[in-house]
């Protein structure tokens, strides 16, 4: 054996050593924690229970944009002008294909600007 393969040799020792130390540690820290989780304080977290605002034109909102998606995505976009709330619905229509009657647009767009429009605050309408 030349000194060149002891030091090639007593590299790779070296790399199994280490890969097996590597190894045992990522397995007692994984593994050993898994096993001692404390469930005594573990909490369920409900479901949020969206709720539009009561109005003229509430139901017509619920009728038509909860087919895809919960109300979730409208209630957390609140703060959009008119025209933002009217280019939304647009593209729930163009982009994702969302059958919407013509003559419920002009109510939902007044019920969404009216409730979640700009002006309007979370504290005043939450
Ligand atoms: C045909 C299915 C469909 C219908 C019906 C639908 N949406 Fe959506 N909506 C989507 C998809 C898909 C997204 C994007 C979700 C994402 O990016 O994770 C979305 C996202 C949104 C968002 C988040 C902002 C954005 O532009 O991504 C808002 C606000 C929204 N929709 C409002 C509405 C309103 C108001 C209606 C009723 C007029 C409606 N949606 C009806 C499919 C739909």
């Amino acid at each position: 054996m030349t000194w060149i393969s002891t030091a090639v040799g007593l590299r790779f020792v070296k790399m199994l050593a280490v890969g097996m130390l590597g190894a045992v540690l990522v397995d007692a820290s994984f593994g050993g924690a898994a096993e001692t989780v404390d469930y005594t304080n573990y909490v369920e977290i409900p479901e949020l229970e969206w709720e539009l605002a009561p109005g003229q034109g509430a139901e017509i909102v619920e009728t038509n944009c909860t087919a895809c998606h919960s109300l979730a995505p409208i209630l957390q976009h609140r703060g959009f002008t008119r025209e933002q709330w009217a280019a939304e619905i647009h593209k729930m229509q163009k982009r994702y294909g969302a059958p919407i009657d013509e003559q419920d647009i002009g109510p939902m767009v007044d019920y969404l600007a009216a409730n979640y429009g700009k002006e309007i605050t979370w504290d005043a309408k939450n």
